[in-house]
């Protein structure tokens, strides 16, 4: 799905951080240059202290050199300090910055992708990944830096002190480092694995919390948890594969390592023992290979969750470079007279069977549209696309005589409220979910709330400023629609469009409902799509929709006169009541 990128393209995407933190990283590079060289100067000062204190007893370097150590050390952990709160300093705000970032870019794509990715995975991307890709810049390369540039540093003490020994001491390192390209390779494909598997972990926990009353009433309990438990082990399984290769690749080293020691020792030994080389220099050199060791196995195990990072980054630069498929024009939508669909073919998935196949409808500011048919038909497909939720495949979808991908997808959304079956409420107070995107008006959200037959219950609740919990867990289906409504309403939109948001309620509330809407038509446009037909009987003209056609348009009685289909929908619903 997203492109598979190298180290290096990764580091060029990066581009605009370094630049907003070029002083952070400035100091930051100081603090390594005096970390590591700090390591290094200690190194090569072991040669001075043994030689010119311990066997040569000079009195005038027993106050001099003790004090040059303090310094160097003093300056080497200043270096250390500067460095670690620095690049802390950029690793937390980057985080801050690119979530951010990733979350403005995903909220601006098409419902499509919604469907597409479950919302575990999106978390799971929002905050995991992400979390990898900064460790990139944050962590890897400054630690990678510190440790090269430790490791060079006394490497060159290593071959100050005796280039003869540095030869046989080194020529081991490449027995070393060639199967460790053949490791790494593989934990890029685990680093992977790990965080597809965590995302689809985070996704079935959301799925069992979201579906939890489905859980208990159908006793599924066990069977969710079994369903968890693959998912978990399998999450285990990859992160154990992976350890057991990170594991490797530094006694690995060791061992290797330990090869050259052992030759150093027998080589350098001879060297003291025939006078050719001092006692300071040969624990110099063989202090500086030691500490030398402990950089380069980092180095390696860098190299390694730097293929753990750059997978990640894949998927978040993939994230941050996705463009909406629609996009919508330029012009202002400031108001929607009529609208008009003509031969609108559509599909989903841009599959071949069309949903909707050749629908043709217009009304006006004052009228009544209501969408009739058996579920299934694409009454809400058409309402996708009023909505421009999704593009249409064919024919044209006119507001004011213009087609609807010239204006603005915001001042199109802006002019319309939509009320459908799925009611989305947030924790938070009624006032904060009536108002929602729009300037919170105490005044105006108690007429909403009237309007929609709802204030007495919110009233009795505890008033407007009362909290409604997670997804309205302490409403009824009735009370959640009727917070649906009101906030369709103090949006005060031109375009009112209830998708079966009625369904839920008892008939009393219903016909007030309805009432309220009638008052509401003359300045506006309504769109209905009613589970019972009488609901909209009333409606100024009613579209039977069957399997993407329209059957029949017309006010109820034409329909019960030319529709046979809506007879017979209109005579089961008597039988029904009767
Ligand atoms: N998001 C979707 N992706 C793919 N197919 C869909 C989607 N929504 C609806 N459909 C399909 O489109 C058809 C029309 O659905 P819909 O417009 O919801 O019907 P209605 O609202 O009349 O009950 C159905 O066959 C349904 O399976
Ligand atoms: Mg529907």
């Amino acid at each position: 799905m997203h492109k598979e990128m190298n180290l290096k393209e990764v580091l060029i995407r990066f581009k605009p951080f370094y630049k907003r933190y070029w002083k952070q990283f400035f100091i930051v590079g100081i603090g390594i240059l005096l970390a590591s060289g700090g390591t290094s100067a200690t190194a090569y000062m072991i040669k001075p202290i043994l030689d010119q204190i311990f066997i040569e007893k000079k009195e005038t370097m027993l106050y001099f050199v003790p004090f040059l150590f303090v310094l160097v050390y003093f300056l080497k952990n200043a270096g250390s300090y500067l460095q670690t709160y620095y690049i802390s300093y950029i690793g937390t705000d980057m985080l801050r910055v690119l979530r951010s970032k990733v979350l403005k870019n995903i909220l601006r794509l098409d419902m499509d992708f919604f469907k597409q990715h479950r919302s575990g995975e999106l978390i799971s991307r929002c905050t995991n990944d992400i979390g990898a890709l900064q460790s990139i810049v944050s962590n890897i390369i400054p630690d990678f830096l510190t440790q090269l540039i430790t490791a060079i540093g006394l490497l060159a003490v290593v071959v100050i002190q005796s280039p003869k020994l540095a030869f046989f001491a080194l020529i081991v390192l490449p027995i070393a480092i060639i199967p460790l390209f053949y490791l790494v390779k593989k934990l890029k494909l685990y680093a992977r694995n790990i965080q597809e598997k965590n995302s689809d972990l985070l996704s079935r926990l959301g799925e069992i919390f979201s579906n939890i009353e489905l859980v208990k009433a159908n006793n599924a309990q066990e069977k969710e948890r079994q369903k968890f438990d693959q998912e978990n082990e399998s999450f285990c399984k990859v992160i154990l594969k992976s350890t057991r290769i990170n594991a490797l690749t530094s006694p690995m080293m060791e061992i290797v390592g330990s090869i050259g020691v052992a030759v150093v020792i027998i080589v350098g030994g001879r060297e003291v023992i025939n006078g050719t080389m001092s006692v300071g220099s040969f624990f110099s050199f063989i202090s500086a290979l030691f500490w030398a060791y402990t950089p380069i196995k980092r180095l390696s195990a860098l190299y390694g969750s730097i293929q753990g990072a750059v997978a990640a980054s894949e998927r978040t630069f993939y994230l941050l470079d996705l463009e909406p498929q629609i996009k919508g024009g330029k012009k202002e939508l400031k108001n929607i007279e009529n609208i008009k669909f003509e031969k609108v073919e559509f599909a989903y998935d841009n599959s071949f069977k069309n949903v909707l196949d050749g629908i043709d409808f217009d009304f006006k500011k004052g009228e009544t549209l209501a969408l009739v048919g058996a579920s299934g038909g694409g009454k809400s497909s058409i309402i996708n696309l009023l909505m421009y939720f999704y593009e249409k495949k064919q024919g044209k979808i006119l507001l004011n005589g213009l087609d609807i991908s010239d204006f603005n997808i915001e001042s199109l959304r802006d002019r319309i409220g939509l009320v459908t079956q799925n009611i989305y409420l947030f924790n938070d107070s009624f006032a904060e979910n009536v108002a929602y995107s729009e300037y919170l008006d105490e005044k105006r959200v108690v007429e909403a709330l009237k309007l929609a037959n709802a204030y007495e219950f919110v009233e009795s609740m505890g008033g407007i400023y009362a909290e409604i919990k997670e997804h309205g867990k302490n409403l009824s289906g009735g009370q959640k629609q009727r917070i649906a409504i009101a906030r369709a309403l103090y949006k005060n939109p031109d375009l009112l469009i209830f998708d079966e948001a009625t369904s839920a309620l008892d008939n009393e509330s219903e016909k007030a409902i309805m009432k309220t809407i009638e008052n509401l038509k003359k300045e506006r446009l309504i769109l209905m799509i009613a589970h019972r037909l009488s609901t909209v009987e009333n409606a100024d003209k009613i579209v039977m929709i069957d399997q993407g056609k329209v059957l029949a348009i017309g006010k109820d009685e034409e329909l019960l006169k030319t529709c046979e289909l809506y007879c017979k929908f209109k005579n089961k619903e008597k039988e029904i009541k009767a």
